[in-house]
């Protein structure tokens, strides 16, 4: 049994968008597994806050539908029990200050610490930082807890920032990036600094080359006006495909603070080559999805989908060529690529190790192939590495096969609960621990460069290039690697 009560002390946590998608198939669904896992504090209140005309009693019949549709487990009647008794429900025009002073009797500082989590558009952000101001409501001790959109560019995300900051210190800031709560990806440090094969062998002298895909098998799903104003580039590549770069390339922090982890990281964007009009056409690739088919079933382009604008060159594909100029990293290209509609849903790292300088083995390969390690992040996670065996028998030549040393998390680990990225996020944030969270400068540093790829983009005209849905993207992202003699791993 976990004994919560040690380790933080209980919560007010006020979900700004309580009846929004983020709250109904994540937040409400989280907050449960937590509960089941015994990790809620007993007097943790969770309130949900919207526009709408509900009361607690018809929130918690909301609630119960969501974990009903969401949940993908039967629901424990007696957890359920537990659950609901915290929640509750308030109507609220957050555009409006007055009616922030409400919290003075919904929330209870004396015994509670206040986690604001703004689950809403960020242009209400203002407001509600504005009406909690107002409301006279909030200590040191209050949080506020955000995830992206945060911005749609440098500027814009500053604006936001300077917002918050307006109202809460800097230590009081929760930025979620939900892939920094996936068990894989945190055990990136674990694989790193843990095992000292890896922490050896980690930079250009032996490796030649590096992958990030995170492939989406799923495409916009209903928010196509959202999504077209967004992009490929600013939906995943400025956070989570950057976060897992960041995790790969770092050097090794000083320990597992928040303050060295996110030094670290910024040290890595703020290395990142720029990519400019001049070479952005061979270092980058837009793709859009056409009509195709994945898994057998008939999936409309991108420009054929509900409420399509059928002019949009909006990418839902992006692949690039990064180049990390540091020390550790010269001259060792990291490829990523990340896109919608693609042929399966994987996510993955491949550090491609550098061939031997000599090979003694031409009977059975004229060129060796080289080590590769293989991360999973999802689905099926766990850890491969490709190395070449001799072939057992006695004959007269050593003949070679490639083998893989292949661990998979379930299997390994058949009695601990893997939970989603977004159960340890909210924890972390109840427990004040910083670490798993974005700093402002990593933020900006990200966007920095992000912004350096759609200026770039702008400037030069680079087409979308069209590929059929249930494929790996179009062709441009072959040739991307194979200007280079590499492919990517398929
Ligand atoms: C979100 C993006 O941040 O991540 C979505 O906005 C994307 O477009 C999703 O589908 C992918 O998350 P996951 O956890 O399913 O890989």
């Amino acid at each position: 049994m976990t004994t919560t009560q040690e380790i933080f002390p209980p919560c007010d946590l006020v979900i700004y968008g309580g009846l929004g998608d983020l709250s109904r198939r994540k937040l409400i669904i989280s907050l449960y597994r937590l509960e089941k896992g015994n990790f809620l504090e007993p007097d943790t209140r969770i309130i949900a806050v919207d526009r709408l005309e509900e009361d607690s009693a018809s929130f918690i019949k909301i609630a119960y539908k969501s974990l009903q549709d969401f949940l993908g487990e039967p629901l424990d009647e007696a957890i359920w029990k537990k659950y609901s008794a915290r929640l509750s429900y308030q109507k609220m025009d957050l555009t409006q200050p007055e009616e922030y002073k409400i919290f003075n009797q919904l929330t209870d500082s004396s015994k509670r610490v206040m986690v604001n989590y703004f689950a809403v558009a960020p242009f209400l952000f203002q407001h509600i930082c504005k009406g909690l101001k107002h409301s006279g409501v909030l200590t040191d001790q209050s949080r506020m807890v955000m995830e992206k959109p945060i911005g749609h560019d440098l500027e814009s995300s500053k604006e936001i920032n300077d917002t918050v900051a307006s109202v809460f210190n800097d230590d009081q800031v929760f930025r979620i990036d939900h892939y920094l709560g996936k068990e894989t990806v945190l055990n990136l440090l674990a694989l790193r600094f843990a095992n000292s094969i890896f922490t050896t062998n980690w930079d250009h002298n032996t490796i030649d080359s590096v992958q990030i895909t995170v492939a989406e098998e799923v495409g916009i799903e209903g928010r196509w006006e959202y999504f077209d104003q967004t992009g490929q580039l600013r939906d995943m590549v400025q956070n989570h495909l950057l976060q897992i770069l960041t995790f790969v390339a770092m050097e090794p922090p000083v320990n597992l603070e928040a303050q060295s982890i996110h030094s670290e990281k910024i040290k890595v964007l703020d290395a990142l080559r720029p990519i400019t009009a001049e070479n952005v056409h061979e270092k980058t690739v837009r793709g859009q999805y056409t009509d195709g088919f994945i898994k057998g079933k008939e999936v409309p382009g991108y420009l054929n989908e509900e409420g399509a604008n059928t002019s949009s060159t909006t990418e839902s594909f992006v692949a690039l060529r990064v180049d990390i100029d540091n020390w550790r990293w010269a001259g060792v290209p990291f490829y990523l690529r990340t896109g919608k509609c693609l042929m399966h849903k994987r996510t993955e790292i491949v550090i491609n190790f550098k061939q031997l300088p000599h090979n003694i083995f031409q009977e059975s390969y004229r060129e060796l192939p080289a080590n590769k390690l293989i991360i999973h992040l999802q689905p099926n996670e766990g850890i491969e590495i490709q190395m070449l065996n001799k072939i057992p028998g006695i004959d007269e030549n050593i003949k070679l096969q490639r083998t893989k040393l292949d661990l998979s998390f379930s299997e390994t680990f058949k009695n601990s609960k893997l939970f989603g990225g977004y159960e340890k996020l909210v924890l972390e944030a109840m427990r004040g621990n910083p670490t798993l969270f974005i700093s402002r400068a990593e933020i900006e540093q990200a966007w920095t460069w992000i912004d350096s790829i759609s200026e770039a983009w702008e400037k030069s005209n680079e087409e979308t290039k069209g590929y059929p849905a249930g494929t790996w993207g179009p062709v441009a992202s072959v040739a991307l690697l194979a200007r280079d003699g590499r492919a990517w791993e398929e």
